[in-house]
């Protein structure tokens, strides 16, 4: 069971831009664009690569590792050589707040 928590400041994370953030040992990342926030794991399913050191080209997320790109509003695998989809998180704003509530079981 998760709740949501304050991880960020709106202004804190660049339009376009990104950031990654530790919740109970499990890295995700922030991502700011369009002037919405999205979260993703900072895993990449197809080798562990760390997302939030890749490319961020509109919504889509590219692996620095092997060029996957994810959907930051979804986790969705866009492109090979990823196969499964990265986890997304809820993401909230209230008064200039960013909050997140992992996705998990
Ligand atoms: S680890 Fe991400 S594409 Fe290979």
């Amino acid at each position: 069971m998760s709740d949501f928590r304050k991880i960020a400041r709106v202004e804190d994370v660049p339009d376009p831009g990104k950031m990654v953030f530790e919740i109970d040992e499990r890295l995700i990342v922030l991502v700011h664009v369009g002037g919405d926030f999205f979260c993703i794991d900072d895993v990449c399913t197809h080798d562990g690569g760390p997302l939030g050191d890749g490319q961020l080209c509109d919504h889509q997320l590219a692996c620095p590792r092997h060029g996957a790109r994810f959907d930051v509003r979804s986790g969705k695998a866009l492109t090979m050589p990823a196969t499964e989809d990265t986890v997304a998180h809820q993401v909230k704003v209230v008064d200039g707040d960013v909050y997140v509530k992992l996705n998990v079981d």
